[in-house]
């Protein structure tokens, strides 16, 4: 089932995701779910605390820039080698209609888990290196607007701020709701 993503501004886009232990269905129907949001928002990448859960899994799409790239699951993503370097325009589904220049390695080695549990070793450069960064930046509750300059950072100060609502509004819903349980 598809989830709205949520905004920036809400605490748990702060926190960091724990390892999954073990891959089962609960895991599974997470993936799909992420599957699920990331396409009905049109994204290229989307993880697990977007949609509420803090678990180290993440999705990502890039087939449409990268063809030979089929969409991927990672369950407990690991970047165990990184270098050179790469400049480009960068957004987020919890930050809609926001972009940024951010500074990424140009290629990167992912080791991870599928959905069936077994180890997977993904070596990328360009824009899947730049999607992987960003997703497993999520799971230590690393957002991209902390790698945007300082000065772009003020100039999207505005946005920031009525997103930044949205975000605390979820995060009261979550407490409103915890009271109800
Ligand atoms: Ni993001």
């Amino acid at each position: 089932m598809e989830t709205e993503v949520i905004k920036f501004g809400a605490s748990i886009l702060r926190q960091t995701c724990t390892p999954v232990s073990q891959v089962d269905d609960d895991i599974r129907s997470l993936i799909s779910g992420l599957f699920a949001s990331m396409r009905k928002a049109e994204g290229v990448g989307l993880a697990a605390p977007q949609i509420g859960v803090l678990k180290r899994v993440i999705v990502v799409d890039v087939s449409g820039q990268e063809p030979d790239r089929p969409p991927m699951a990672l369950i407990n993503p690991e970047i165990v080698a990184a270098d050179g370097v790469q400049n480009g325009e960068e957004g987020c589904l919890s930050f809609p209609d926001l972009y940024g220049e951010v500074r990424r390695a140009a290629r990167v080695e992912v080791q991870a888990l599928d959905a069936d549990g077994r180890p997977v070793r993904i070596s990328a450069d360009g824009f899947l290196a730049r999607a992987l960064q960003h997703e497993i930046d999520h799971l230590d509750g690393k957002l991209f607007i902390d790698h945007v300059s300082p000065l772009k950072r003020q100039l999207m100060r505005g946005s920031l701020r009525r997103l930044k609502k949205m975000g605390q509004a979820w995060d009261r819903e979550q407490q409103a709701e915890a009271v109800l349980r």
